[in-house]
């Protein structure tokens, strides 16, 4: 099972995700594997941010992922992908290439147990907090795609 987190740059949010999704489910789901991707090409081949890699790292997170642009073969490739934002989840169904895949999109706030709020907001242009609420948003939405996972194996 292939799992693709996804927002606009990927130096932020979705490598902060591949990184606590992977630590926290590494141990109990040997078997998934987590990458992440960005709708946009500006940081392409760069590290994580350096705010979002220091904040990460203080919560106990590694983040080495270099960054992507999300491509047509990911959509064939990966079994569920989960869009950071509204934006980014509007941009990867315009990019899908099949009608049949676009069941694989997901908006990842919608797995929150206790945040209530539609999309992970872009901490890039704000301060601290910001990169310390990403954290927080996606820590809450674990437990959430794992129940996901569960109901989708049963259902195979
Ligand atoms: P991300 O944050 O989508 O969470 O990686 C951003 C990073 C860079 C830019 C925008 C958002 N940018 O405009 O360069």
């Amino acid at each position: 099972m292939k799992i693709l987190f996804v927002c606009l740059g990927n130096i932020c949010r979705s490598p902060t995700a591949e990184s606590i999704f992977q630590k926290k489910l590494m141990a109990s789901f040997p078997s998934l594997t987590f990458d992440s991707a960005g709708t946009a090409a500006y940081h392409t081949g760069e590290p994580s941010d350096p705010r979002s890699i220091e904040h990460a790292r203080s919560r106990g997170y590694e983040m080495t992922h270099l960054a992507r642009q999300v491509s047509i073969k990911d959509f064939y490739e990966f079994d569920l992908i989960f869009a950071m934002d509204q934006a980014n989840q509007r941009d990867l169904r315009q990019l899908c290439p099949e009608e049949s895949l676009q069941k694989k999109i997901y908006l990842i706030t919608d797995f929150a147990k206790k945040i209530k709020q539609k999309g992970v907001p872009d901490p890039y242009h704000g301060g601290a907090d910001g990169f310390d609420f990403v954290i927080d948003l996606l820590e809450d939405c674990v437990s959430g795609v794992v129940e996901k996972l569960i109901k989708n194996s049963s259902s195979n």
